[in-house]
């Protein structure tokens, strides 16, 4: 039987990369995030061929944010993705992780000074510019630092997936790019042409994150191509590069049910064509920035449950050794996910559990009803699907540390990020004398 896709043997263990998910819990300790190698790699593998397939001239790009750590980068660095950076910090992460600056793509919507500075000495990729502050700034730094990068402008297209509207970016009332309902995106390529330390390109959006429909992806990329026609018909220039972001949902739940990588690719591939054509635009160089299905159901969690606390006719709690300081998405965005005992995966499960975390919060609940055989204290859960923007988001919250991250793959358990000590949690603190 397969639980999420990984295997549960004849007594009811699970596996994930072929260890034995008690026996990673034993060994490394848990709150434990557990990266399945061959998972990560094969989604990486996912979006290059079918990619191949459907748009040669194309180019996906991680998105580290998901989770970033050396590790990640690199993984995803080896299958021959790019990595999409939005801070200093992923820039540092990508590049000590072996990356090389020229295939690192610099997103945000607040660069600082010192994070373009940092940017244009690793010589990345592309900076991916969100607005004219930062136009201005490219501007003096470039002529200063004598740098010439490649630019491509974000746009803001006005298309409102149906998603938590926490992770919506692409409608007009965003923080984030220059809107193209209200002309900003056009008045931007003007401006950014006049720089001239810049190179600018072609054009960004990204409308969302947890996206099942193919039609919001379809809808951005026939509202970038539009915008691509007016800028020829305007200026008489054509750009090489289009960028349509990330988004594309995962299943947490059994009943979720999003398209696969070369579904959605072949439509997004599909329906950037069929506009290009319509209005005889040469292909651009395409890039996809997927995070959460790179990573996202490559990990799993494993927890060991503690206090056990049944209210008669309310519910019962069964506390684990994790929670939002480790995994902020249910207690942030309602995220749902679903967990198994690790050696008893095959029980017939008989009830349902509330599974709380350790945070002295009442909301800091990861999953309010799990469906599980009985449990007891000293149980190892593993909750599936938490690869992205758990770790990645992780915090100190009540001054646990955080977990430790192995790669599990072919039998294998690397500990790729350790386990945080008391003292790392103070490493920062100055006593007060
Ligand atoms: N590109 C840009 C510019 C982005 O802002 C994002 C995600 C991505 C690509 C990757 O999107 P993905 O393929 O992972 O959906 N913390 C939230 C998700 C925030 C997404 C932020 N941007 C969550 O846990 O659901």
């Amino acid at each position: 039987m397969v639980l999420h896709d990984f295997p549960v043997d004849a007594r009811g263990v699970l596996s994930i990369g072929g260890c034995r998910a008690p026996d990673l819990a034993e060994t490394h300790g848990t709150p434990l995030l557990v990266i399945d190698e061959g998972r990560f790699r094969q989604n990486c593998r996912a979006y290059r061929e079918s990619l191949r397939e459907v748009y040669p001239r194309s180019q996906p790009i991680f998105a580290s944010k998901a989770m970033c750590v050396l590790a990640t980068c690199r993984l995803a660095y080896d299958e021959g993705l790019h990595v999409d950076v939005a801070s200093g910090g992923e820039i540092y992460t990508a590049r000590r992780g072996g990356v090389p600056g020229a295939v690192l793509h610099f997103h945000g919507n607040n660069k600082t000074e010192d994070e373009l500075r940092l940017a244009l000495a690793e010589g990345v990729g592309r900076i991916i510019v969100d607005n004219l502050y930062e136009l201005e700034l490219l501007d003096r730094l470039t002529r200063e630092m004598q740098a010439q990068p490649a630019i491509l402008l974000r746009i803001t297209p006005g298309i409102e997936p149906h998603t938590h509207k926490a992770i919506q970016t692409g409608g007009v009332d965003s923080k984030f790019g220059f809107g193209l309902p209200d002309g900003a995106a056009m008045q931007a390529v003007r401006t950014a042409l006049e720089i001239p330390g810049i190179e600018l390109r072609g054009f960004h959006c990204h409308i969302g994150s947890q996206i099942f429909d193919p039609e919001p992806f379809a809808l951005a990329a026939r509202s970038m191509v539009q915008f691509m026609a007016e800028v020829r018909l305007e200026l008489n220039l054509t750009f090489p590069e289009l960028n349509l972001g990330g988004g594309l949902g995962i299943r947490y739940l059994p009943e979720d049910a999003p398209p696969s990588i070369p579904t959605f690719v072949r439509g997004l591939a599909g329906a950037l064509r069929q506009t290009l054509e319509a209005h005889d635009l040469p292909e651009p160089l395409l890039y996809v920035e997927p995070g959460r299905s790179i990573v996202g159901d490559a990990g799993v969690t494993l927890y060991t449950v503690g206090a056990i606390k049944a209210i008669p006719g309310v519910r019962t709690y069964a506390s684990v050794d994790g929670g939002m300081f480790e995994n902020p998405r249910p207690a942030l965005y309602g995220a749902r996910y679903t967990a198994a005992v690790a050696d008893r995966a095959a029980d017939p499960v008989d009830r349902a559990v509330t599974i709380a975390g350790r945070c002295c919060e009442s909301g800091d609940v990861l999953i309010w009803e799990a469906a599980l055989p009985p449990i007891r204290p000293g149980d190892r859960l593993a909750v599936f699907s938490t690869g992205a923007y758990t770790y990645s988001m992780a915090s100190n919250y009540n001054r646990f540390p955080r977990p430790a991250v192995v790669l599990a793959g072919e039998g294998r358990a690397r500990v790729v990020v350790e386990r945080e000590t008391y003292d790392d949690l103070i490493r920062k603190d100055r006593p007060l004398t």
